[in-house]
Order: structure tokens, then C-alpha cells, then sequence
């Protein structure tokens, strides 16, 4: 599933909400970065680290089973906590190689999921490097009959993948669910108002609140709506002293 919106959207909250309920080892985050220097697969190291630190070794190792070898090209302590894993395989010409390892990844990922539901979280995919979309887009065709749920986000102003990674992008959403955050209409401010402050807000209200957020439930500029109540003012989101100051009407 993939998760697009501008930035400061909700996307990744979106997503926090949606693993909140999971036990802590059944989500597994990646973060895509801007910084020059990243590894390429960054986002899905991230992802099998996490995993890989935090499992026992007993268990860790028959989950990896002979593909241990393929998963420590990404993640090296793969050898400490398996050191009895199978060597890599012969050097392969670099497209044989990057299939084995993307069926390892996927191979792995699957055998996590027989346990139990496993979420992997790609935040910020638009930053993702093209190995990793290409990866993900391996991994998302083999999620069927499996309780694997991956679920990635991405800001589609800001895609400047290779042409190859947005090649990948393509493929991944149209083959995906895809939900676009959009702003708040008049409409759901004006819902939004009423239940915070228990009041309908006047018209105008909620056109200078949409001026100031631009329709955003998470701009910041929220976090200084207050409400006027006669003489005084009561605040009903995280209290602030700012200027912004919409009235409400019995
Ligand atoms: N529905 C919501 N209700 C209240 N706060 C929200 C909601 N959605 C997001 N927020 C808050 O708004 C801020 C921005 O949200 P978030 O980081 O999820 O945006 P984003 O779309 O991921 O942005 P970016 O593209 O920069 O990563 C956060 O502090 C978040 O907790
Ligand atoms: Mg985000």
C-alpha cells in the first residue's frame, strides 16, 4: 500500500497509527534519507537490522536458512549471529546476483510473515534509492497469500528517482493500493471545529483557518487555534500565544 501526500501531509503518521496495535516485532521501519553518501537498499537495511539485532540466534538462523549468506551482503552482523551459515555462492554476473538477493529478501520477509502479520514501513520512498524501489517492487509481487503488509510513503512532488527507479515507482503504484492525503474542505474543518470546541465556527473562521493551514490537519499553525468565549479564550488544541484566533458561534 502506498501512502502519497504533500509534505506535512500525515503520511507517516498515518502509518504510525496504522501499526500502533502491532506487537513492537512485527513492524519493521525503513526511513529513506536525503543525505548524499546513503547506502544503496538504505531503507531495507534499516528494515532487516532491525530485525536481525533483536531476534534470538537460534530462531534468526532457521528463518534465514541458506539464503544467511545473500542477507549479510546487506546486513553484515548476519554473520556474527549466524556463524555457521552456508558461504555465499559463486560470483554470479551482477543481474544474477541482484535476483538472488531479491528473493532472499523476499524469501525472508516471507518466512518472518508464516509466524504472524509483519508490516515493513517505507517511509519517504521519495528519497529511496532505485535499488530499493526495484527491490520493492520484487518483494510487492510475491506478497499475495502472504501476511506480509508493506506500506510505504512518498511526497509525488518530490520523485527524481534514475529513470530505471521511477520506472520501478510506476510499477509499484499501479500495482498497489494507493490513498493520496489531500486537505481539509470547508466542510471537515468546520466538523473538525465543532468537535474540538463543541460550537460551529462562523464562515469566516473557517476560511481564515484553511488560509493559515492550507487544509492540513497537521499544520503546525493548528497548534495555535484557539477559541474565542466572550471576554476570554479557550484554547483546545496544544495551547499557544499566537495571533490566530477564529471565532466560534453558539
Ligand atoms: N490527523 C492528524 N491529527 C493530528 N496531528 C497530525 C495528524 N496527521 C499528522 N499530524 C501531525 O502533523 C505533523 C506532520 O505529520 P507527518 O510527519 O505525518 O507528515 P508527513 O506527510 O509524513 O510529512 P513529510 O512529507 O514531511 O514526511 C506531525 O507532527 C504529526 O504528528
Ligand atoms: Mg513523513
Amino acid at each position: 500500500m502506498l501512502i502519497s501526500g504533500e509534505p506535512g501531509a500525515g503520511k507517516t503518521r498515518l502509518a504510525e497509527e496504522a501499526v500502533a496495535g502491532l506487537a513492537p516485532g512485527r513492524v519493521l521501519w525503513g526511513r529513506c534519507q536525503e543525505i548524499e553518501g546513503a547506502p544503496a537498499f538504505w531503507p531495507w537495511i534499516q528494515v532487516l537490522r532491525a530485525y536481525i539485532r533483536t531476534t534470538p540466534g537460534e530462531r534468526l538462523c532457521a528463518e534465514l536458512g541458506d539464503d544467511a549468506a545473500e542477507l549479510a551482503r546487506l546486513v553484515p552482523a548476519v554473520r556474527t549471529r549466524c556463524p555457521r551459515a552456508a558461504p555465499g555462492h559463486e560470483t554470479l554476473d551482477p543481474e544474477a546476483a541482484r535476483f538472488r538477493l531479491f528473493d532472499a529478501v523476499t524469501m525472508f520477509l516471507c518466512t518472518i510473515a508464516s509466524a504472524g502479520l509483519l508490516v515493513v514501513v517505507l517511509d519517504d520512498l521519495h528519497w529511496a534509492d532505485s535499488e530499493s524501489l526495484l527491490l520493492l517492487a520484487f518483494v510487492a509481487r510475491e506478497l499475495h497469500d502472504q501476511r506480509l503488509l508493506v506500506l510505504g510513503t512518498y511526497r509525488e512532488t518530490e520523485l527524481r528517482q534514475s529513470r530505471a527507479g521511477a520506472r520501478a515507482f510506476g510499477d509499484l503504484a499501479r500495482a498497489s493500493h494507493c490513498l493520496t492525503l489531500t486537505g481539509l474542505t470547508a466542510g471537515d474543518v468546520g466538523e473538525y471545529v465543532l468537535a474540538a470546541c463543541d460550537r460551529a465556527p462562523e464562515p469566516e473562521s473557517i476560511q481564515a483557518i484553511l488560509r493559515a493551514t492550507e487544509g492540513h490537519s497537521s499544520s503546525p499553525r493548528w497548534s495555535s487555534f484557539s477559541v474565542s468565549e466572550g471576554s476570554s479564550t479557550r484554547r483546545h488544541l496544544v495551547p499557544d500565544t499566537s495571533t490566530f484566533q477564529p471565532r466560534c458561534t453558539r
